[in-house]
């Protein structure tokens, strides 16, 4: 008589069903309780939604691909924490949807380089990279500088992260469209930039 392993065995397509059904479960005893822990559900002290401009810029980069060649997430080793500071911990992350971690290091981690090179140095940098740092190959962005935004959908997007938790307060929304209309995109882009990981102060 056949054992029931041996069942199993013979009969590929119960055999796939059962694979399926162990790494689901498996899976959703891993997930299931990050939803619920504090630690990945609830924003670290001090953070606060991204502003009407920084949101655009944060648009912009997802738009551009710079999430291609740059991470988001410094991971907790020391050679890691030594170049681009603390380590990201989940509750900076909150507000972000989709959250930007990536996993491509073309260029440099970006998630701490908030305040590290002032303004000009970033819009002199997007322009032409090659100006300030001979021989890098990061794409130009000089037409950054000449598109000008209308906010027409500002206030649609913050209302729309509303729903998803994002603590956008009503002043907020109303405002949105005045504070980007008639900025340029490299204004918001350097505006976002300048904002990340700025919440935890580490080295560097
Ligand atoms: C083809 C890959 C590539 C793309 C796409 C790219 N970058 Fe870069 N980036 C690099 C490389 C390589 C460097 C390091 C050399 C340098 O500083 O130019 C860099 C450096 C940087 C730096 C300086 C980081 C530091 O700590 O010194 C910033 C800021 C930056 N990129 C922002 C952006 C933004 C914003 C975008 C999208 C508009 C973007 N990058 C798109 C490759 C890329």
């Amino acid at each position: 008589m056949a054992s029931r392993h041996e069942i199993i065995e013979k009969n590929v397509a119960l055999l796939v069903l059962l694979v399926l059904g162990a790494i689901s479960f498996g899976s959703l005893v891993e997930i299931v309780p990050l939803f619920f822990q504090k630690e990945t559900t609830q924003p670290v002290a001090g953070l606060k939604p991204y502003s009407a401009l920084q949101l655009e810029g944060r648009d912009i980069y997802i738009r551009e691909g710079c999430a291609g060649c740059h991470s988001q997430m410094i991971r907790p080793l020391r050679a890691e924490v030594e170049r681009y500071g603390h380590y990201s911990v989940a509750g900076e992350s909150v507000y972000d949807h989709p959250f930007l971690w990536g996993s491509k290091r073309t260029g440099p981690d970006l998630a701490r380089v908030g305040k590290r090179y002032s303004d000009d140095w970033h819009r002199a940098h997007l322009i032409n990279p090659r100006d300030l740092v001979p021989g890098s190959i990061m794409p130009a962005y000089p037409f950054l500088a000449e598109n000008t935004l209308d906010g027409q959908y500002t206030a649609g997007k913050m209302a729309a992260l509303r729903t998803l938790g994002v603590p956008y307060t009503d002043t907020d929304i109303a405002g949105a469209q005045a504070a980007v209309e008639g900025k340029s995109e490299l204004d918001a882009l350097v505006a976002y930039l300048q904002g990340l990981g700025t919440v935890i102060k580490g080295k560097r």
